[in-house]
């Protein structure tokens, strides 16, 4: 009783934020158009107050969502509706993660865009840092960008910081929801470490703010200034975040938290340090105060940062569907090694960009991003094998690998066979040869977390008898 009450003042509170929003919302546009029509004074300060509280409101919103979520997790608990609740949710975050991380990256490879292609030569009025001419969607854009800031800041100013706030929100639910709900599974691997799990999700979630707190630091070295070296030094220690990752965590988490601790100093500079210097300069343009260069150069400097983290984050985003990436002897490795050459790519692109064009930087990264496939494939001359029986094989897909994979499950955490896959018949294995192989001697990422202890021996018995056609007779 007292559970469906909290229940329903959660949703209460839900609908009443939704409610406020939509009421503040309609008094700006009113005071909007009092404005226009000059029938009311400049009114600055209170709309400002109020788009602060809009803001509130949005996260209030989104904090009010995640509450009611976990409330329900909490209450189907051990019921058949769990797992169809966890499907769900891992189908609405992961599509609210991919469309707000769309508007971010897209907003700042547009802007980064922006910036290298300005025209700054032709044509280009005093105050003006440069212009650009673009034809998209049926239309032509004009686009100015001022030294400093006009002369009087416009009403209608729009921000991008939603994007990377939602992103960053929807992107640790999304791992709540994949990895720390189901942390014996997903986010352990006992032949990695035997760790209980809320220690591990605390070291996730505080390595979080450790990698933020180190990089931070070194923004604040004169380091920062000098290209080349932050970016090695940077590269050392993100290197040092791989290795640590995968001495804790199974090899797919530890690919996640990589992209999520990137994916978390880009939204932290957002925070505390690009909208802030934003705001500060709107702020002293309007005061009519001379500007600080340091503040815009800061947060210009912090925001090409993040141009360079977004293609090894979107890598880490999709390594996890491809276990030949993680499911590697030395999977940090090869997390390194494409990071390094997906960030020489996007080094390229700026480049181009502004107009340089160098020769060395993209045939580099590719050669770099070639070795990785080159180090994730498998043997070209495995050992040569003798004659291997099914009558050979199928007990050890019985022993390894039915406690998951079968229509009914007697593994711990698996109630439903995952991703629907089961070894019940002597055809549910044939029909499944290539993917065996793929995770079973390829990479070697099943059984999960070697949970049933197969060993190389079994595994080389599997291989032998795909090798020679899977036949059943
Ligand atoms: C502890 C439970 C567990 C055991 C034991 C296990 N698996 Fe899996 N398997 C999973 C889970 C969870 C997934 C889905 C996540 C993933 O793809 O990593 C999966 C996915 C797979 C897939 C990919 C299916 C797809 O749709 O891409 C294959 C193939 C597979 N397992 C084969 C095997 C084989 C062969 C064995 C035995 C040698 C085995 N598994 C043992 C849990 C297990």
């Amino acid at each position: 009783m007292l559970y469906t009450l909290a229940y329903i003042a959660l949703l209460l509170i839900l609908v009443l934020l939704i409610r406020t929003t939509y009421s503040v919302a309609v008094a700006m546009r009113k005071e909007k158009d009092l404005e226009d029509q000059a029938a009311k004074p400049d009114n600055t300060f209170w709309m400002e107050k109020m788009g602060e509280s809009q803001g509130i409101l949005y996260f209030g919103i989104v904090l009010t969502i995640v509450a009611l979520l976990g409330y329900t997790y909490f209450l189907v608990l051990g019921t058949p509706w769990e797992r169809h609740l966890m499907e769900w949710l891992n189908i609405v975050v992961r599509l609210m993660h991919i469309t707000f991380g769309i508007a971010w990256i897209g907003a700042s490879f547009y802007f980064v865009f922006l910036e290298n292609a300005l025209n700054r030569t032709k044509n280009v009025r005093d105050e003006l840092a440069g212009n650009l001419w673009a034809v998209h969607g049926g239309g032509f854009y004009y686009l100015e960008k001022y030294k400093i800031a006009p002369k009087e800041i416009p009403r209608d100013l729009h921000w991008f910081k939603y994007e990377a706030y939602f992103t960053w929100i929807s992107g640790v639910a999304l791992l709540f929801v994949v990895y720390y709900f189901n942390a014996s599974a997903f986010l352990i691997d006992k032949n990695v470490l035997d760790i209980a799990p809320a220690w591990a999700i605390a070291l996730g979630m505080g390595s979080f703010a450790v990698a933020w707190l180190l990089y931070d630091a070194l923004c604040k070295t004169k380091l920062v200034g000098k290209g080349i070296w932050f970016a090695l030094l940077g590269f050392l220690i993100a290197a040092g975040f791989a290795y640590g990752y995968t001495q804790v965590f199974s090899a797919r988490a530890a690919y996640m938290h990589f992209g999520g601790m990137l994916g978390t100093i880009m939204a932290a500079n957002v925070f505390f340090n690009i909208i802030p210097a934003q705001k500060a300069m709107v702020r002293a343009a309007k005061e009519g105060k001379p500007l600080d260069p340091s503040l815009g150069k800061n947060a210009g400097l912090r925001s090409l940062h993040n141009n360079y983290f977004t293609l090894p984050v979107l890598f880490v985003m999709v390594s996890n569907h491809f276990p030949s990436t993680f499911g590697n002897a030395r999977p940090w490795l090869v997390l390194l090694i494409i990071s390094l050459g997906t960030a020489g790519i996007k080094h390229y692109l700026n480049l181009r960009e502004k107009g340089e064009l160098s020769v060395w930087v993209a045939p580099v990264s590719v050669l770099i991003l070639l070795s990785a496939v080159m180090i994730t494939a498998p043997a070209l001359n495995p050992d040569a094998c003798e004659e291997v029986s099914f009558a050979q094989v199928q007990p050890i897909i019985a022993q390894r690998c039915t406690s998951c994979h079968s229509s009914k499950p007697t593994d711990d955490t698996w109630t439903a066979p995952p991703n629907g896959v089961v070894y019940d018949t002597p055809e549910d294995i044939v029909k499944m040869k290539d993917k065996i192989m793929e995770r079973v001697v390829t990479t070697m990422t099943m059984p999960q977390n070697n949970k049933t202890g197969m060993t190389p021996e079994e595994r080389n018995l599997v291989r032998c008898w795909i090798e020679q056609g899977a036949r059943v007779k």
